[in-house]
């Protein structure tokens, strides 16, 4: 069976761990808490889980559906499921995606190998909050280091997926993972107790119902989309791969989850610390890159704890670049008949050439700016609240109306041997919830309603 050979996960070395380590990344603990902060805090917090219950959790289970029943890369997968219909399009649409977001996403995962190497000098020992903020915007606004991290970072997401030892870094991280979250949930300790800890959890979890904007909404529904890491078919390339014994709706909400679980406590970490310092919660993109350092200068053992944080956090950065490559390699070794290693090299070089003037958006390239975004910022935003959403809700509309009801079921029930009760309200979420929460949270975010 072609199965067989394009399988580069083995099942035992689990599937839905890796998808689980494609979701959990910088997305949880860098994007969440600086995106929260720009848009007004419990609020935002509030309209995610709602977003991530009635959206997410839809979307992820119909990636996996068309993923593993038609055993392709999502150009492939369209075109199997509905030959001679544009439905490839989403496909397309989803590689296009792939390629911005590993193009910014690879910058700040740069950022934490730069800070990894800060922790090991002792770099932030002393320094007061202002420091630490001048010493962040210093390197972000350099030429030659941000690119030099991210090219580093780059190439080790390459060799990865080209030497096919991802199943080996895969079961790594299975092993590192509860780790990163023990030691967040040991940087939520340090965090709410420090002096002035209660503002900042206020922040967090006491919703505004004033701060609502059409804006708000949208930001939360494409953060929603980016941190599960659907919208754009990875998890359609690794539901190919999942065995078909997996429980896929198991899989679906155990993700979701874990995912959920490790944003809102690096929320609680980064809150109470940014409130205690007298940080502004609205800083941005730069947010835990200015407060992290911090708190571990509050902690005993704060130096240690530092280096195994900003290794843990590269670790789980990589476990997400990886999967947004392999979406682009599976397409281009599988649609244009190029081989992994050709495939993984021209991949990469789009995405380096890319990613250097994202690197440089706020040094030598920061003079472009569309509508007050500099070109990282373009990027960011242009993916997670534009394609990743419009992807999505092509997705659901496709499980919902066009699958067939007979194959879902099929595929959700593994051919009948499992019960999968859940079926019918899944039917409805992905025929009307979805659909009509993602159209009218864009059209409205985008002012188009
Ligand atoms: N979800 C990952 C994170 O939170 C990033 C990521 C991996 C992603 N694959 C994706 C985002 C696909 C969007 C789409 O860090």
């Amino acid at each position: 069976m072609q199965t067989e050979q394009r399988d580069s996960f083995g099942s035992r070395f689990g599937v839905i761990a890796a998808a689980a380590g494609s979701a959990i990344g910088l997305g949880n603990i860098w994007r969440f808490p600086y995106v929260l902060g720009e848009n007004g805090g419990g609020i935002f917090l509030l309209i995610y889980l709602i977003l991530v219950a009635m959206v997410g959790i839809p979307v992820m289970l119909s990636e996996f559906t068309i993923g593993r029943s038609t055993q392709r890369n999502p150009y492939g997968a369209f075109r199997r499921l509905a030959p001679h219909r544009p439905w490839y399009l989403v496909g397309l649409m989803g590689i296009a995606a792939a390629f911005m977001i590993l193009a910014f996403y690879a910058v700040v995962a740069g950022w934490t190998l730069e800070y990894l190497y800060q922790a090991l000098l002792n770099g932030f020992r002393g320094k007061s909050s202002a420091e630490i903020t001048t010493m962040f915007d210093t390197f972000r606004g350099g030429t030659f280091r941000p690119i030099l991290w991210f090219l580093i970072f780059m190439f080790m997401t390459a060799w990865i997926v080209m030497s096919g030892i991802r199943k080996g870094i895969e079961k790594y991280t299975k092993i590192l993972m509860p780790f990163l979250f023990i030691l967040i949930i040991v940087l939520d300790i340090r965090a709410i107790t420090l002096p002035g800890a209660a503002e900042g959890l206020k922040f967090l979890f006491r919703p505004d119902f004033s701060k609502i904007t059409a804006e708000t909404i949208l930001e939360a529904l494409g953060q929603g989309f980016f941190s599960l890491s659907i919208g754009m078919g990875t998890l359609i390339t690794y539901g190919s791969y999942i065995n078909k014994k997996e429980k896929l709706g198991n899989a679906a909400l155990n993700v979701t989850l874990a995912d959920t679980l490790i944003a809102v406590l690096a929320g609680i970490a980064i809150f109470p610390a940014v409130f205690a310092f007298g940080i502004e919660p609205g800083e941005g993109t730069g947010l835990v890159f200015k407060t992290l350092p911090l708190i571990f200068q509050e902690m005993p053992g704060g130096y240690i704890f530092s280096i195994i944080f900003f290794l843990l956090l590269a670790i789980a950065a990589l476990t997400s670049t990886i999967s947004v490559l392999e979406v682009i390699v599976a397409f281009f070794s599988e649609e244009l008949n190029i081989s992994r290693k050709a495939a993984t090299l021209l991949a990469s070089l789009a995405v380096g050439i890319l990613g250097i003037f994202a690197a440089g958006s706020w040094g030598w390239f920061g003079g472009i700016h569309v509508m007050n975004q500099n070109f990282f910022g373009i990027l960011d935003f242009t993916t997670a609240n534009i394609l990743l959403p419009v992807g999505g809700f092509f997705i659901v509309i496709f499980v919902g109306w066009f699958m067939g009801p007979g194959r879902v079921k099929a595929e959700l029930s593994n051919d009948g041997s499992i019960r999968a009760a859940y079926l019918p309200v899944f039917m409805f979420l992905v025929r009307f919830v979805a659909p009509l929460a993602i159209a009218l949270v864009f059209m409205n975010g985008l002012g188009l309603l």
